[in-house]
């Protein structure tokens, strides 16, 4: 049976209790022990093992550098000794130089604070229902499909026009049901997209046409028969739509768990769909530590339009991730082409999944599915734009919630598992969903979600919307240098 263990940190000693990590034990008795992340994504609580032996949570090579490597520095949030171990902490001037103070949300005000109820649960699952919403309408086919994707654009820029914001932090004391609902998105997007792939095979892929009308009497080959081209565009809109809503969003809560395997492999699973596991790689290491600088491909200057970032972004966020892999494995000792390559393996889950979808319905079916995987890829680069749009950062400084556009309109909020709450999101990336804050004084987004990526498609009228919430950042929120750097980043 495990037993504690002793660490000693700078010679004072933990105690360390079974599956504890270094950090746990050093804060819960009391320790100033350096952190910030606590997932593993900041190296602030890096530290040197002199002597002992520990076991690492999460891939640590993403975040340390050869050298600290060389030297034994582990991260100490993702180590649990395994027996007595002793570590060193930098120097607090090192410290000091190397990672500026966080950022961390105030404190709730007390008659904001309650239990979770039931409601807090189920709202996070309004997804759910408008995923299933989408599979019925593309196997009902011919103007179902048109009629289904109007609805859901209407539920949510009208819902969200009239149904105000959602401002409450309920405190979740068991969160477990919530990320049962997040991983119920990975069958939920499968099912969407076997039915787009269905709804344009040949043949009857899966007698699923003879299922359903065996189930339910309605004759689903004959109404797909009589799908015009213009509702199969409706389709792959639709399909678009949900690959990046049901599929990206839950996506991005999974991939940030870095300490939990099962949500990794469903977050990636998820991406698969948008050939964007990448995004697990950049998003987590690349874009939450340069984001609002220029080395972040996901931050867009003022004056680009939308669909030139959708490119520039692809292209440099890819390459961002392929950089930041192929170091992980050199520290590994092994090469790019290696099988441990999470950005080929990554390529490889979406090959099958194209693979499958031409076994279906032949090279049509393939086609329609790379093509909707696409939109949905297209749909979370312009989330994207929209959520640091023309913001800068000074690169040496921590990032605060004025280096992301906020929203709390209800239904994105619920729809969206929070990811409208950004500028906490940002601020504080190791927060999960559910205690991230509204913080209505932060930087505020023109609409809600979805109406917002439709207003960024129409870039004068973006850029009229956007230039008086500039003003107005510019006036109450930058520094002096993030208004110079904003201005030297403007895009032509
Ligand atoms: S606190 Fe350990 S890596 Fe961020």
């Amino acid at each position: 049976m495990a037993r504690p263990v002793t660490a000693f940190v700078d010679g004072r000693a933990v105690d360390v209790a079974p599956g504890e990590t270094l950090l746990q034990a050093a804060l819960r008795q009391g320790l100033d022990f350096p952190h910030r992340c606590r997932v593993g994504a900041c190296a602030t609580c890096r530290c040197r093992l002199v002597e002992g032996r520990v076991r690492s949570l999460t891939e640590t090579r993403y975040v340390l550098e050869d050298d600290e490597l060389d030297r034994g520095v582990i991260l100490a949030c993702q180590s649990v000794p395994v027996g007595d171990v002793r570590v060193e902490l930098e120097p607090a001037a090192t410290r000091a130089r190397r990672a500026p103070a966080p950022w961390r949300p105030p404190a709730a005000p007390a008659d904001t604070r309650r239990p979770a109820r039931l409601a807090d649960f189920l709202k996070y699952s309004l997804f759910h229902g408008v995923g299933l919403v989408a599979a019925a309408a593309l196997v009902a086919g011919g103007a179902w499909i048109s009629a289904g994707l109007l609805a859901i654009v209407a539920f949510y820029v009208v819902g969200d026009a009239l149904c105000g914001d959602d401002t409450a932090t309920p405190e979740y004391a068991r969160p477990q049901p919530l990320t049962l609902q997040l991983w119920l998105a990975l069958p939920l997007v499968a099912l969407v997209s076997f039915a787009a792939t269905w709804s344009v095979s040949s043949g009857d892929p899966l007698g699923f046409g003879a299922l359903v009308e065996r189930w339910t009497g309605f004759d689903a080959l004959a109404a797909r028969e009589a799908t015009t081209l213009g509702h199969h565009v409706s389709a792959w809109l639709l399909t678009g739509l949900m690959i990046g809503m049901v599929g990206t969003i839950p996506a991005h809560e999974l991939v940030h768990r870095t300490w939990d395997p099962v949500s990794q492999a469903i977050g990636r699973g998820l991406l698969a769909f948008s050939f964007d596991t990448v995004f697990a790689i950049e998003h987590v290491y690349g874009h939450h530590r340069h984001v609002a600088t220029r080395d972040d491909p996901a931050t867009a200057p003022r004056g680009r339009s939308v669909y030139r970032h959708v490119l520039l972004s692809t292209w440099r966020g890819n390459s961002s991730a392929w950089r930041i892999e192929t170091r992980r494995l050199r520290r590994r000792g092994h090469g790019p082409l290696h099988w441990r390559n999470a950005v080929l393996r990554g390529h490889l889950v979406s090959l099958a999944l194209v693979a499958a979808a031409w076994a279906m319905g032949g090279a049509v079916a393939a086609a329609f599915f790379v093509a909707c995987g696409l939109l949905g890829k297209a749909l979370l680069e312009i989330v994207n734009y929209m959520e640091h749009y023309g913001l800068a950062r000074d690169p040496r400084g921590p990032v605060m919630p004025r280096h992301s556009w906020n929203t709390n309109r209800r239904l994105s909020s619920w729809s969206t598992f929070n990811l409208t709450r950004h500028s906490h999101h940002h601020a504080q990336g190791e927060a999960p969903f559910h205690e991230l804050r509204p913080l209505p004084d932060a930087p505020t987004m023109v609409a809600g979600y979805l109406t917002t990526i439709l207003l960024t498609l129409v870039p004068p009228l973006w850029r009229r919307l956007m230039a008086p919430k500039l003003a107005e950042w510019d006036r109450n929120h930058a520094t002096a240098d993030e208004r110079r750097l904003a201005a030297e980043a403007v895009e032509a």
